[in-house]
């Protein structure tokens, strides 16, 4: 099994990211991330690849007059390193169906909430203002569906009394860095495949919420 070759996409500050290359550096995961390319400029996670010497790309999505002329740029960028898997890291462009299915079953992205509950932004408002008693993240594969593709694991964060938004946030923050790497980890080992009938983990079909990690 060849070490596998990782593009990550990023559009801030790359706490995830950080994540990933701290685990390919301690050989947990058996994999390289080739280049981190950014939407945009001046981002903190560009800064965090070139320290870990990592490739750091910019593809300033403001230079490209429509989102089908990005997308395209885009994939050959990151065709370019041969990837034999795609990381969203925080990467926050709407993809077009075109770019989505090229890399379906070797493209993954991470939400902040227990997905398929609170799709899109401002999840930790959403789920406070429902009384939700249970709140985490999702680590998915990607498909044309904004954050709906099949889910691969989730870690559940317990929603306290007095939770705010900003603490509640951090909390499913640090659990992000924990199941992203597990996920890669995972894909690197050849463990994870994702089949027309869902995803599976070491050839056994996973539930829809994906392999849960409770808090
Ligand atoms: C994370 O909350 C992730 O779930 C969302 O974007 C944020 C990225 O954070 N998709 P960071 O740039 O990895 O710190």
């Amino acid at each position: 099994m060849a070490t596998k070759r990782i593009v990550v996409l990023i559009s801030g500050s790359g706490s995830n990211l950080q994540a990933l290359i701290d685990a390919t550096a301690s050989g947990r995961i058996d994999g390289r991330i080739v280049a981190v390319i950014s939407n945009r400029p001046g981002v903190l996670g560009l800064e965090r690849a070139q320290k870990a010497g990592i490739r750091a790309e910019l593809l300033d999505h403001k230079a490209f007059d429509s989102r089908e002329a990005f997308d395209s740029a885009l994939q050959a960028l990151i065709d370019s390193h041969e990837p034999d898997l795609v990381v969203l890291a925080g990467f926050m462009r709407i993809l077009t169906t075109e770019f989505v299915s090229h890399y379906l079953g070797r493209m993954f992205n991470i939400h902040p909430s227990l997905l398929p509950r609170y799709k899109g932004l401002n999840t930790h408002q959403r789920a406070l203002e429902a009384g939700d008693t249970e709140h985490g993240c999702t680590v998915h594969f990607v498909t044309p569906e904004l954050d709906g593709g099949p889910l691969v694991v989730q870690a559940v964060v317990p929603v306290a009394t007095d939770d705010d938004a900003s603490r509640l946030q951090q909390r499913v923050h640090e659990c992000e860095h924990r199941i992203y790497p597990l996920a890669v980890e995972w894909f690197c080992a050849d463990r994870l495949q994702l089949l027309q009938e869902g995803v599976t983990l070491d050839g056994a079909l996973l539930p829809p919420t994906g392999y849960r990690l409770d808090a």
